[in-house]
């Protein structure tokens, strides 16, 4: 990898206090490592990478998500946006191993 290549997608889910009432963040967390699973199979290394956070400062949008290195943040995240989160990322990871800049 050089040095200029844009890092890989990286999907961090917020696991603090007010982003796991009720366990909802680790029940999201199963669910995308799921998804991720199923999407990119046995590929080395994964096109994405996934975090836990433990507060990413926005708690009143809990369950939040942040995908590097776009800093995009995903406010009081359901099952159906963890798809559409991933599918972008992979999206992103496609254009990044390409050579094509994914900025616009
Ligand atoms: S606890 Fe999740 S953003 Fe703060």
């Amino acid at each position: 990898m050089s040095d200029t290549q844009t890092p890989r997608p990286r999907i961090v889910l917020c696991r603090g206090q007010y982003c796991n009432i009720s366990r909802r963040a680790d029940l999201l967390y199963e669910y995308l490592q799921v998804l991720v699973d199923d999407a990119v199979g046995d590929q080395r290394p994964r096109p994405i990478k996934l975090e836990i956070a433990n507060c990413l400062d926005h708690c009143g949008a809990a369950p939040v998500v942040v995908v590097y290195p776009s800093g995009e943040v995903f406010a009081e995240v359901t099952e159906d946006q963890l798809e559409a989160i991933v599918n972008r990322a992979l999206n992103a990871s496609s254009a990044r191993q390409n050579g094509e800049d994914d900025s616009a």
